[in-house]
């Protein structure tokens, strides 16, 4: 997979050089590349904003800038991801479906965003994504190009050593994942759950389902079917 990614703060990328990334490049999974968006300015000042038209607080990102940097990073097959609040949510499908494509390019937007025309012209020539990582707001779209990069990456094939460990983990059976534990059995008065300790292989797959049931029904509902609920937990008393 080939990942540019574009912004004013290209340093913000620099954690991307580390473990993940730096894994994934040498393994040769990933090739990726980070753009300083004022290379594609001409003015004196390098500007890449300006007041909104009709009126209202905060600036625009020109469309000029972005429109000369992605004629330039766009090839035949890419998928150029916008990284803003009104975006479609980051979920862990999501990543998978992201993890698919050959090309990421992530345009990451500062101040109130980028002039829609932007968006509509790329349309028009490549796959669009507009990702929202969390109803929150950020002050730019870069935190948020860095956590959907992390979340892509991890799962190309071939980067997990072991590839069970992301059968296991939260999201990935649309539920969150059940507390874990290692060495030692005590700690501060603190005991692993004796059927963790048990060597009980079918009851420890069960304790650890009921767990992550339990978890999801207490955090996350939204991510259960009512029945379920009411099913695993007997939450809804019979009547
Ligand atoms: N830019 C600012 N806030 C954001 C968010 N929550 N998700 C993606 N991009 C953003």
């Amino acid at each position: 997979m080939r990942i540019d990614l574009v912004s004013i703060f290209p340093d913000y990328f620099a954690p991307l050089e580390l473990s993940l990334a730096g894994k994934a490049r040498d393994k040769g999974l990933i090739d990726i590349a980070v753009h300083d968006l004022r290379q594609w300015t001409h003015d004196r000042h390098n500007s890449t904003d300006d007041t909104p038209y009709g009126g209202g607080a905060g600036m625009v990102m020109k469309p000029e800038p972005w429109g000369e940097a992605l004629d330039q990073l766009l090839g035949e097959r890419s998928t150029v991801v916008f990284t803003t609040p009104s975006g479609r949510p980051l979920t862990q499908a999501f990543a998978r479906e992201l993890a698919q494509r050959e090309h990421l390019v992530f345009a990451c937007g500062r101040y109130e965003g980028i002039d829609q025309r932007v968006i509509d012209d790329t349309a028009g020539r490549a796959e669009v994504l507009e990702i929202s990582i969390g109803d929150y707001v950020l002050n730019g779209g870069e935190v948020a190009a860095l956590a959907i990069a992390e979340a892509t990456i991890r799962l190309l094939p071939g980067f997990m050593g072991n590839p069970d460990s992301l059968v296991e983990e939260s999201h990935e059976d649309g539920l969150l994942e059940y507390p874990v534990y290692t060495k030692p059995a005590q700690w501060r008065g603190h005991e692993v759950p004796p059927v963790l300790l048990s060597g009980n292989h079918g009851a420890i797959a069960t304790w650890r389902h009921d767990q992550a049931v339990r978890r999801t029904a207490e955090r996350r509902p939204d991510l259960l079917p009512a029945s379920a609920i009411a099913d695993d937990l007997d939450l809804v008393p019979a009547v």
